[in-house]
């Protein structure tokens, strides 16, 4: 038997045996990834040893590893797929909320169980991996992709993900039935794209990269994520997939990533065709390679130029058998050259949608909404409220609720939007099921439609909000209004969404807003007028039970925002970790004044925001240390009181200033949090490790460091000022 056939060795021996027997063109076909789905594949397999697909499934998949295992060194494929919010792409499987709806969980142990889940049925289906999580940094809502990312603040980002990551990939690793390998993505800025337009230009300084953007994946990387996708976009002019800055300095070099880099779908073909930084599809193969990319998406030409150029000398070989060493190794560690070659057929029958499966995805739902307002109008009161009108389409929209990447989506190819149609619960047939529990009616009226500016039933609307003790509106978008290159210029809702929003308000019944939305919208008159507000961002399949739940209390909500709303689309961006700059608000020329003549700066809704049927209050905060020198970490503490008389879950949130720098800092920065149930009546003492390398920040020679002076910490319940508790540290 030839070593690299042989379990018993290191895989770093099989790779290097299979490595030395294989001809630059079985290399190169390694490299390589195809969408299944394209013409001719099968004649491309022969020819090119084509080494991953994406997007393949069921018996097409079957076939092209038994054909893999038929080639002369029988090197078997990697499958990929966008498992982005569960293994949306098959319509027996789990669903979860959006990143963005989980992420407002802020809930560690939850998002691993759902990178978990998501990775069990993955595998059952025969898949390897998925391009998930995403690590982009979402500060302007224009962007189509806000529902993808984890929100706006990239320590954060790098906590979840990287929680999602163990989930999907495991501890003991991934040769087994029940995990994947995950894909970091968009590496890097993608998110930062000017004016929100998707995969547009982005200008970011290096500092800015390495102090904001680059630090999510970096966190990944030494944490084991066994791959990273390639933005689409170019930085300060330079695209990702040529920038050896990013991948083969930063990624491979600084960060020893041992895995690969994939770029994204045909970022190769682009150099040439779109970003024209290459002259012709050679060139773009030859900078593709230097760059430090390992598998080339959907460029098929890639392969003969990437032999052409080897063979004439431009490119050393060496390149390629790093980047083949890479996708090898991660073939050896999913087991594929042993028994997990072939996924049994039957596995995928008792593994997809399994009951204990829908009910991390219902714990999701319930943990993703987030309360923003509440008059006294919540939880429902049975004995007052015996009939409800429901407003508004999305309260019966299985698009608007699931989101991007689970049917109907771009490359995810699932078009058919009966998809998942039997498993959801939506808003209007949760809320029927629990009021008719407590004999109380619901009446829905669509009202308006987000897609449809002539879609007018308000009148209707109105005659049902009329006669009934209590309004529910569903408002938001829906599929169409977000996803890859569907951004927007306008934040309002869409539709004659807000006209019927005004017009049932004028009825004098106490009005509910439940914010269906792939993202932030600017909504500040439903701040101001709407009794209470939910936000659910895409809640999952099960949401509209979620809702229902926490409409009557059977649930006490927990969920905070991890992005901000604006108040109004000129606002963009806007985010907590703001920097003060130079007109800063408390200089008494602007004394009275906002940064903006006809807007407060803030937020409407702001990061870390969200309400609870209880109430905290904080207490007590103490460091355990008013000085900090390297090599010491800092102890904060909190009392945590809860004042209402119901149990409840507090997100306690802790921030940090650095007060004078070599550069200017964000006015705050987040570097911990803990969820905290308490009972009602009592009272907790919390205590959140701060680890001093916390404290750095990038200075102008583009070190990271952590600098001298004094530090506030804050603690509380959102990043706004008022809700946070300050001690000052000193670091020497
Ligand atoms: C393009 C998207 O940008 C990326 O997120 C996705 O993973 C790939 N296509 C593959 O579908």
């Amino acid at each position: 038997m030839e070593p690299y056939r042989n379990k018993n060795m290191t895989t770093e021996k099989r790779t290097a045996d299979l490595l030395s027997r294989m001809t630059l063109e079985e290399k190169v076909g390694q490299m390589m990834q195809l969408p299944a789905n394209s013409d001719n594949n099968m004649d491309k397999l022969e020819s090119m040893n084509i080494g991953s697909y994406l997007h393949c499934t069921g018996d097409m998949m079957r076939v092209l590893q038994t054909r893999a295992e038929q080639t002369r060194l029988g090197i078997p494929r990697i499958f990929g797929i966008d498992a982005i919010h569960g293994h949306c792409i098959d319509n027996r499987a789990t669903v979860f909320p959006t990143q963005l709806g989980v992420s407002c969980s802020w809930n560690r142990d939850l998002i691993q169980k759902m990178g978990a889940v998501t990775a069990r049925e993955v595998r059952a289906n025969g898949i390897h991996w998925t391009f998930s999580p995403v690590l982009c940094v979402a500060r302007d809502s224009r962007w189509g992709r806000v529902d993808e990312t984890f929100g706006e603040d990239p320590w954060f980002i790098g906590e979840m993900a990287n929680e999602m990551i163990e989930g999907y990939q495991g501890k003991e690793g991934y040769n087994n039935w029940e995990k994947i390998m995950a894909c970091g993505k968009h590496y890097a800025g993608y998110g930062e794209a000017a004016g929100g337009r998707d995969a547009y230009e982005a200008e970011i300084s290096r500092r800015t990269m390495l102090s904001l953007f680059l630090p999510p994946f970096e966190k990944i990387v030494k944490n084991g994520c066994a791959s990273l996708m390639a933005g689409y976009q170019a930085i300060s002019g330079e695209p990702c997939s040529a920038s050896s800055w990013l991948l083969r300095e930063n990624a491979k070099e600084e960060w020893g990533l041992d895995g690969f880099i994939v770029t994204d779908w045909d970022n190769i073909g682009s150099l040439y065709t779109k970003q024209k930084v290459a002259s012709d599809l050679k060139e773009a193969a030859c900078l593709a390679i230097l760059a430090g990319n390992d598998m080339i998406m959907t460029t098929p030409s890639f392969y003969e130029h990437a032999i052409a150029l080897v063979k004439e000398g431009r490119i050393e070989e060496s390149l390629i058998d790093d980047s083949v060493t890479r996708i090898l190794r991660a073939k050896f560690r999913l087991g594929l050259f042993d028994e997990y070659r072939h996924t049994p057929s039957d596995l995928e029958a008792t593994v997809l949608g399994r009951a204990d499966h829908w009910e991390v995805s219902a714990q999701a739902s319930r943990e993703s909404l987030v309360l923003l307002k509440n008059d006294n109008l919540l939880p429902i009161n049975s004995q007052k409220v015996k009939s409800i009108a429901l407003v508004g389409s999305n309260a019966d929209d299985v698009l608007a609720q699931l989101g991007d990447w689970s049917f109907g989506s771009m490359q995810a190819g699932a078009s058919d939007d009966s998809f998942h149609r039997d498993q959801t619960v939506t808003l209007l047939a949760g809320l029927r099921d629990r009021a008719g529990r407590d004999g109380i009616t619901v009446h829905f009226v669509k009202g308006a439609d987000p897609l449809d500016d002539a879609f007018d039933q308000i009148g209707e609307a109105v005659r049902s909000a009329a006669s009934a003790d209590l309004t529910i509106a569903c408002v938001g978008d829906t599929l169409k209004l977000h996803g890859e290159f569907h951004d927007r210029a306008n934040l309002d809702l869409t539709g004659r969404q807000q006209d019927l929003l005004e017009a049932v308000k004028a009825t004098g019944t106490p009005l509910c807003v439940v914010l269906m939305t792939s993202k932030p919208l600017s909504v500040p008159w439903i701040e101001e007028t709407a009794d209470a507000i939910f936000c659910a961002f895409n809640p999952g399949a099960k949401g509209g039970t979620a809702l229902a739940e926490a409409l009557f209390g059977d649930v006490n909500p927990s969920g905070k925002l991890t992005i901000s709303f604006p108040r109004h689309v000129g606002q963009q961006p806007v985010h907590y970790n703001r920097y003060s700059g130079w007109h800063s608000m408390n200089d008494r020329a602007m004394a009275g004044q906002e940064r903006y003549i006809d807007m407060p700066e803030e937020a409407l809704f702001v990061f870390g925001e969200g309400m609870s049927y209880t109430s905290f209050s904080y207490s007590n905060l103490t460091l355990s240390s008013s000085r900090l020198t390297r090599g010491l970490d800092l102890l904060v503490s909190i009392d945590l009181r809860n004042r209402g008389d119901r149990d409840g879950t507090e997100i306690i949130q802790l921030y940090i200033n650095d007060l004078y720098s070599s550069v200017t800092t964000p006015v705050k920065e987040i570097r911990g949090f803990e969820r905290v149930f308490v009972k009602a009546g009592e009272t907790v003492c919390v205590s959140m490790t701060l680890p001093f390398e916390e404290l750095s920040l990038v200075n102008a020679h583009l070190e990271r460091v952590v600098e001298p002076g004094e530090f506030e910490i804050l603690v509380g319940s959102s990043s706004r000022d008022g809700d946070l508790l300050k001690a000052v540290v000193t670091v020497e």
